[in-house]
């Protein structure tokens, strides 16, 4: 129903005369704008796949197939059985997102393989070639002799023909929360997790992952042995080694490479999101994006506990407290952690009960409270990796949340080990079922979800809209019981994690010292920094991460306030990975910029022509004079410009820091403003 416009045109299918002979042929597809070009081919029967762009090979012909516990290997030699072709184009309006509409276009097709030699099992393989790169997955249908599969191993490789600079974090299929390690792609020694995103010496920006991740195990990616520019897919096993256990009919997740040839323009590519099927969810008006605040940094910097005690942070009072603010601030939700039995036994069999709310939390006072108020509640439901235990109350925890009105919950799994007691991994199949469960029961009961220690993302939200966002990153927490995350992080994360989908980073943070609870940690950005990364870390339900204390009589919180639940459309302006970014989002008719740097400061030039039409006001929030991360972080310069198209801004962007701006349209008295040229020199 989301369709806006769906239209096959120009497709047709050739059925290629059955024979026994091995396929020695090539099928080749072209990207709409004619620049990608993917080709399937078969040396005696055994299919391999390859790329090229603009006419330079990108990807080697790169195997293909599996390797089965109950079952011989899936390799070929295949015949021929058919080939079809097609062109698939729509657009399509998200319930949320980063613009209103997307527009999908790809030229599509498909091969049906079938084993020369006994058992003569069928294997089919699709493709789409976009403007923006190539995605292809497995299909095994269901046929005689074939029943249930073991898979072993999926051999897809990408064979890369040039070498390049490559961000990476390891594939440690318990966690996410890594920081990152640049180095050269034949360099790369680990098993690694996707988005992988490559700036290959071609000067292309490519990113390897997966679209539609469903009944299916994680890919990783390994550098195989022999050949050192060679990612051979690694899928996170279950506990006995299978990778996969599923029947015929099989439907692999699709196997995706972005490719662009400015870093920006991985950003708006919504490949992604294009390969999974429209929202399942018929009626979407409840799901509605959000700003929210919550009772949870508290815990990490010790302030509060989550257990019952002397420094409970889920009390009713402290609630009430935060329901206010939300309410006076234009903050949608608020989150409330340690509000339930049993935090005490973290760790322990049985541990987490999803219906019992501890003494102090008065959930029935809390309810009416919101309600009157007109604020969301933020259900928690910390699993401490006991996902089955989870899963024995699911129905109850759902009945539960929607008797007190929740209708929104952050999940979490956390502890970087495997899941109790099952011994399953987080990016194993157990795992990518059980999210798919809890998405599914949490529609039902009409509640939005936010994973922590998540699945990665595959574009999933498109199918599942109340599926609203997701950790899955090393985010904002472990600033404050960690070393802390570097600068650059931020910077990379747009062009890496980012483009799986959104991310629950829970930036906003002002008091970047927290010296009176933890002096030997902090935050390492500028104060306008964690304002900037509001904008460019997307995520429908964005966290005002600090506690409401260090928001109030705070100038700078004045942007958080004004800032948008959703946008109608973003531009990615400028970006190097792990260096800086700008993006711009505009909501009604305003705009919202934000840019951050990593540990170089810089001047930022953005010509206004290139997002607005009109004369503006702009209210900025840049780094001060002297700003700096590490020695001076919260010189923050807040003023109003008038901002024409034909001007350029001009900004200096503090070593670690950022700048945001909100443009409005321009009022009566805004001629008395100064020209926003002139920012900089006001620094
Ligand atoms: C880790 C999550 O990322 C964090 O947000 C949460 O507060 C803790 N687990 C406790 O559930
Ligand atoms: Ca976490």
């Amino acid at each position: 129903m989301y369709l806006k416009k769906l239209i096959w045109t120009a497709l047709f299918a050739c059925l290629i005369m059955t024979s026994c002979r091995p396929w020695r042929d090539q099928f080749s597809l072209i990207s709409p704008d004619t620049r990608i070009n993917f080709t399937l081919q078969a040396d005696d029967g055994i299919p391999s796949w390859s790329v090229r762009v603009d006419g330079k090979l990108l990807v080697n012909e790169s195997r293909l197939g599996f390797e089965f516990r109950n079952a011989p290997p899936l390799t070929g030699p295949f015949q021929l059985v058919s080939a079809e072709r097609g062109k698939l184009e729509e657009t399509w309006e998200p319930v949320w997102g980063q613009e209103d509409q997307i527009h999908s276009n790809s030229y599509s097709g498909s091969v049906q393989l079938k084993e020369v030699e006994r058992p003569h099992r069928l294997m089919n393989l699709h493709v789409r070639v976009f403007n923006e790169g190539i995605a292809f997955r497995y299909e095994i249908p269901e046929q005689n002799g074939v029943d249930s599969l073991f898979i072993r191993n999926e051999l897809t490789s990408f064979n890369l023909v040039t070498d390049g600079d490559v961000w990476w974090i390891p594939g440690d299929p318990n966690s996410f929360e890594q920081n990152y390690t640049k180095s050269r792609l034949s360099e790369m020694r680990d098993s690694v997790h996707t988005p992988l995103t490559i700036k290959t010496d071609s000067d292309l920006y490519i990113s390897i992952h997966e679209a539609n991740l469903i009944d299916y195990s994680s890919m990783t990616l390994r550098p195989a042995r022999s050949d050192a520019l060679t990612l051979e897919c690694n899928l996170v096993p279950w506990s006995d080694g299978d990778k996969v256990k599923t029947k015929a009919p099989l439907l692999s997740p699709w196997r995706t490479i972005t490719i662009a040839r400015k870093a920006t323009d991985l950003l708006a590519s919504r490949m992604i999101l294009n390969l999974n099927p429209p929202s399942k969810i018929e009626d979407t008006s409840w799901i509605r994006p959000m700003k929210y605040i919550g009772i949870w940094w508290g815990m990490h910097i010790n302030k509060y506990s989550w257990t019952q005690g002397e420094i409970h942070g889920a009390t009713t009072e402290n609630v009430k407290r935060y329901i206010d603010f939300a309410a006076r601030n234009n903050i949608q939700g608020v989150l409330a952690e340690g509000w339930n039995h049993d935090w005490e036994r973290y760790g322990q069999k049985n541990a987490f009960k999803f219906t019992e709310p501890y003494d102090d939390f008065d959930i029935e006072a809390i309810r009416q409270y919101a309600q009157s108020k007109g604020v969301a509640l933020i259900g928690h439901h910390e699993t401490g990796r006991e996902a089955p235990y989870y899963e024995e109350q699911l129905e109850d925890a759902y009945k539960f949340l929607n008797h007190h009105d929740i209708h929104a919950v952050k999940t979490g799994y956390a502890g970087g080990e495997n899941i109790y007691p099952i011994n399953e991994t987080h990016q194993g199949q157990w795992m990518v079922e059980h999210h798919q469960r809890v998405v599914e029961m949490a529609a039902r009961y009409k509640v939005l979800v936010n994973i922590h220690e998540p699945v990665k993302s595959t574009g999933l939200e498109r199918s599942w809209p109340n599926l609203m966002t997701r950790e899955g990153t090393r985010g904002m927490e472990w600033n404050a019981w960690s070393e802390g995350n570097p600068p650059s992080h931020t910077t990379i994360l747009p062009f890496t994690r980012q483009l799986a989908g959104p991310i629950d980073y829970t930036p906003g943070i002002f008091d970047l010292h927290f010296d009176q609870y933890k002096p030997e940690n902090r935050v390492k950005t500028t104060l306008a920094k964690q304002l900037a990364l509001m904008v460019v870390i997307y995520s429908p339900m964005q966290m005002a991460a600090d506690l409401i204390e260090n928001y109030m009589d705070q100038p700078a919180f004045q942007f958080i306030r004004d800032l948008p639940n959703d946008w109608d459309e973003s531009r990615y302006l400028s970006g190097e990975i792990a260096e800086h970014v700008t993006i711009v989002r505009k909501s009604g008719d305003e705009w919202f910029l934000g840019a951050i740097t990593n540990e170089r400061g810089r001047k930022l030039r953005v010509p206004l022509a290139d997002f607005i039409d009109s004369d503006m006001i702009a209210e900025c929030y840049s780094d001060g004079a002297e700003a700096d991360w590490e020695s001076n972080p919260y010189a923050l310069h807040i003023g109003q410009y008038l901002a024409s198209p034909s001007d350029t801004l001009n900004a200096l962007i503090a070593p670690g820091g950022g700048l945001a701006i909100r443009f409005l349209p321009k009022s009566d008295g805004a001629a008395s403003y100064t020209n926003i040229s002139k920012l900089m020199m006001n620094q």
